[in-house]
């Protein structure tokens, strides 16, 4: 049986099919409009037409947000979609055809596919960080997802790591998504292109684009001023990192979101750096995703 699974990113929803394999077998995109949530709505029944033109109607449905969900399915807080307090899964039990509409948390749905089919498979206890535009956070307690004491889930990229530090996108400052998300990174790359320096300045100014992938990029290249970026971006992390261990002290810690596109890049250094920084002076397996690209919409649809 084939559900429907939407992924809503800051910029794009990712929708598709997926089989009772989690295999993905359609996959539409469509731009994310920026607060309006009946739009949001229209966007993804304009999509779930499209994937199931020619199928059966989907009994199942999951949906990804941004931002934090309650367990009723009511959008808490999604700054980054301009979204807060919206019924969103009873506006899309109206809307959608299907049987089950269900809502999450993207990190927590990135987290859902990483149980059942990538890197926390048979783990107890573990933590998943997601770098992306924000920073997302899952646990793993008990070999199942935690949904935080008041069914609100966790937000482990606005814990507050730099007291009087940036303002972030959730209105505080100083917390973990302004300095470790891959906005974070690519404001650094900004600010190198700005002072027309170094590998990152240079292929900027050859059309690339200066984002997290780019300084990603140059630092692999061996580029000195990028490899110092990359170091104090790892280090802040590193510092997230280890409190969490801290506090939770997870076997496996998962990272996903575009940063973990750097694999090995940057968990080598990870792995290097957190350590030392906890209180055992040792922690768990530091691994990047391995759900793949499509692990949002994969886990949107897992009940
Ligand atoms: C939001 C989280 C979300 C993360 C990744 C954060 O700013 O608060 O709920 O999981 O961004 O999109």
């Amino acid at each position: 049986m084939l559900r429907m699974g939407f992924d809503i990113g800051g910029t794009t929803i990712k929708g598709g099919l997926v089989d009772d394999d989690l295999k993905l077998v359609s996959r539409v995109d469509r731009p994310t409009p920026f607060g309006d949530a009946g739009l949001l709505c229209d966007s993804i029944c304009a999509m779930a037409d499209e994937l199931t033109r020619g199928t059966d109607p989907c009994r199942i449905a999951g949906v990804t947000v941004p931002g934090s969900v309650s367990r009723d399915g009511e959008i808490i807080d999604a700054w980054n979609i301009g979204l807060r307090n919206i019924p969103i899964r009873r506006m899309l039990e109206e809307k959608l055809d299907a049987e089950t509409v269900i809502v999450k948390n993207d990190a927590d749905a990135a987290c859902c596919a990483e149980l059942r089919i990538g890197a926390l498979q048979g783990v107890k206890t573990g933590l998943m960080l997601t770098l992306g535009t924000g920073v997302g956070g899952s646990i793993i307690i008990d070999g199942k997802l935690f949904h935080g004491g008041l069914d609100r889930g966790t937000e482990l990229g606005h814990a507050m790591i730099n007291r009087g530090g940036a303002v972030c996108g959730c209105g505080h400052r100083g917390c973990i998504e302004t300095l470790c998300s891959a906005s974070a990174l690519k404001r650094l790359a900004q600010k190198a292109c700005q002072e027309r320096k170094g590998m990152i300045y240079s292929l900027s100014e050859r059309g690339e684009a200066h984002d997290a992938k780019l300084l990603i990029d140059c630092a692999r290249k061996g580029d000195s001023m990028a490899v110092q970026l990359f170091d104090e971006y790892t280090d802040v992390l590193s510092d997230a990192i280890a409190s969490f261990v801290n506090i939770l002290d997870p076997q496996v810690i998962v990272i996903g979101g575009g940063v973990s596109g750097a694999g090995d890049f940057l968990t080598e250094r990870l792995k290097a750096k957190v350590p030392p920084r906890t209180f055992f002076g040792s922690c768990g397996s530091i691994v990047a995703a391995q759900a793949g690209n499509d692990a949002g919409i994969i886990g949107a649809v897992m009940e």
